[in-house]
């Protein structure tokens, strides 16, 4: 297999070793997600030393990894909160962030918009119909403070799919249309405190770089025309590699360059401007890995496939992006001592051709197998780079499979559970039986 990569990926570092996934596999069953919170506040203290200012806030896109545990895990670092919808807010309000440390960027308005604004949650106006919306609201809201997300023209992304800015996206206010923002602000009497731009996830360091200077010209245009912007929020998108031939971004070396910006623009214009980050990926991805079992192996006359219980099910980004997560099989027992190898496709649990965890990394439709240790039914299997958009992006209850559980690996070795396993019961329980 030509196109096959021949490097074994190591064991995720979430584990400190083999024993370690057995044991979790024997306590918790299979699959489970597993986070390490030594490695989820390590991501946090260098996201936060992105910048040195005593102004400098970063948000978490809860969205990422909503387990109320991780978002108070952050919270006690200093993290706020980046919230995509009303209901992803009001679980952050229900883990305990308190609604001022929320900023609110939704597609659509949520339908209690006014009850989660009243409570103190930032809203980020993605829309000019949002603005309105807002504006005409925003008596009973009680605020006129508000803050809009701006598509700066560019965008970038790991994949087409993650990209959101440019032409071809729908998110934020194009920047064409900064006038009529102007006209709302003041038709209404807000005060536009912050302006967002966020061009995209997994995105490339340089072009995030020439989108930082073309938001500062877009705050620039705002303080000008007479709107006091305080903050500049570039959103997230900082490019994490999850398999080891990967690169990831160097976060000191972006935000030196990001500190420059910002000193040069306060030069220029006079006045102070507080900076936001809204890191999902970077601060998640790789402090999680999901445990599996090898339940089959299956074989043709081009592969051999490992039929795991995991798969879209617990991790979707393979089938929706071709995404390359590392993969390693940890033996039951420690046999094989020769540590022989063999080619694989990985393989989803689903009855979905599409259900695969190898595919080639430039079509979610192509197969790519591994070198991976030799393995056999009932050997575990680690799929690493799953803490960001898998336990929250499932594709859930698909052939009636029910949610796989959460452990969270504590600093002193020990093991919380932080979700249980779903229950076919929960699948089926809002059905309304009329037949
Ligand atoms: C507005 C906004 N902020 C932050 C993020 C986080 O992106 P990432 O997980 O790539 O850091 C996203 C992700 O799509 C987003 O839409």
């Amino acid at each position: 297999m030509s196109n096959s990569p021949s490097k074994i990926e190591p064991l995720s570092r979430v584990f400190r070793d083999s024993f370690q996934v057995r044991e979790i596999a024997r306590r918790f069953g299979t699959p489970v997600y597993v986070y390490s919170e030594e490695l989820l506040e390590e991501q946090a203290d260098e996201a936060l030393a992105f910048i040195e200012a005593p102004s400098f806030k970063v948000r978490y896109a809860m969205k990422a990894n909503p387990n109320a545990n991780i978002l108070r895990l952050f919270q006690r670092k200093g993290i706020e909160i980046d919230a995509s919808s009303g209901d992803e807010a009001r679980r952050a309000i229900a883990a305990g962030i308190p609604p001022g440390n929320i900023l609110l960027t939704s597609q659509i308005i949520p339908q209690e918009f006014i009850d989660l604004i009243r409570q103190g949650v930032n809203y980020n106006a993605c829309s000019l119909h949002q603005l309105e919306t807002f504006a005409r609201f925003s008596n009973f809201i009680g605020t006129r403070d508000i803050s809009v997300r701006i598509n700066p023209g560019r965008g970038s992304g790991g994949t087409k799919r993650t990209n959101t800015g440019g032409p071809s996206s729908s998110f934020g206010i194009w920047h064409e249309d900064l006038v009529k923002v102007m006209d709302f602000i003041r038709r209404y009497s807000l005060n536009l405190r912050r302006v967002h731009t966020h061009i995209g996830s997994g995105s490339d360091p340089e072009v995030f770089k020439k989108t930082c200077r073309m938001s500062l010209d877009i705050v620039a245009r705002f303080l000008y025309g007479g709107f006091p912007v305080t903050t500049l929020n570039l959103g997230g998108g900082y490019k994490v590699g999850r398999m080891s031939y990967q690169e990831s971004v160097d976060m000191q070396e972006v935000g030196s360059f990001v500190k420059k910006q910002f000193e040069d623009f306060q030069r220029k214009i006079g006045l102070p401007l507080r900076l936001e980050i809204e890191p999902g990926t970077f601060l998640v991805a790789n402090a999680g890995a999901i445990v599996s079992e090898i339940k089959d192996i299956k074989r043709t006359p081009r592969y051999t496939f490992l039929i795991t219980d995991t798969g879209m099910n617990e991790v979707a980004r393979p089938t929706l992006y071709a995404a390359q997560h590392p993969i390693t099989v940890v033996t039951r027992r420690d046999k094989n001592p020769f540590k022989k190898t063999g080619e694989y496709v990985v393989s989803g649990r689903c009855c979905e051709s599409g259900d695969i965890l190898t595919p080639s990394k430039d079509s979610p439709e192509e197969l790519q197998p591994r070198v991976l240790r030799q393995a056999e039914i009932s050997d575990l299997v680690v799929i690493g780079g799953t803490g960001a958009y898998c336990s929250g992006m499932p594709i859930a209850g698909y052939n009636s499979y029910p949610a796989a559980p959460e452990v969270l690996l504590r600093k002193d070795g020990s093991m919380d559970l932080i979700r249980e396993r779903g229950t076919l019961k929960q699948l089926t329980q809002n059905e309304v039986k009329v037949i």
